[in-house]
């Protein structure tokens, strides 16, 4: 049976299996899925965020990479974020930031 609750559990557990397999585009575009997955669990699912804490939807790719490297190196202070964002290369950070960029903003 296809039931959509298991879709991203079940893709989390495929995208290794099918990645062999796939153009270079489709592989990104999985693994960019299920890297931005990781930030959901705090900025909401798909990045659009519940109450105060900052949606990530619709973010402009290269902002959202330039405020996670001011995490990264310090240079903006956070409680969380700054742990946070040294746990991504710079190829992970940037499918990420592709990934919400691509996603509908707040309304
Ligand atoms: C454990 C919860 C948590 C997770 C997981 C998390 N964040 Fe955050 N994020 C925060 C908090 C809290 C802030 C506010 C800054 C702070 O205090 O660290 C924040 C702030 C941000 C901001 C700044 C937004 C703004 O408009 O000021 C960006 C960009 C961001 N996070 C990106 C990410 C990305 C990308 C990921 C996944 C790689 C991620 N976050 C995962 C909690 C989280």
């Amino acid at each position: 049976m296809h039931s959509p609750s298991h879709w991203p559990a079940r893709l989390a557990m495929l995208t290794g299996l099918a990645a062999a397999a796939m153009p270079a585009t489709a592989q990104d575009a999985l693994r960019a899925r299920s890297l931005a997955a990781t930030c959901a669990n705090c900025h909401g699912t798909t990045g659009q965020a519940v109450g105060d804490m900052k949606s990530l939807a619709g973010m402009p790719a290269g902002k959202l990479l330039a405020m996670v490297e001011d995490f990264k190196s310090g240079a903006q202070p956070a409680t969380v974020m700054h742990q946070i964002a040294k746990g991504y290369t710079a190829e992970q950070l940037e499918l990420i930031a592709g990934h919400f960029a691509a996603q509908q903003p707040k309304p």
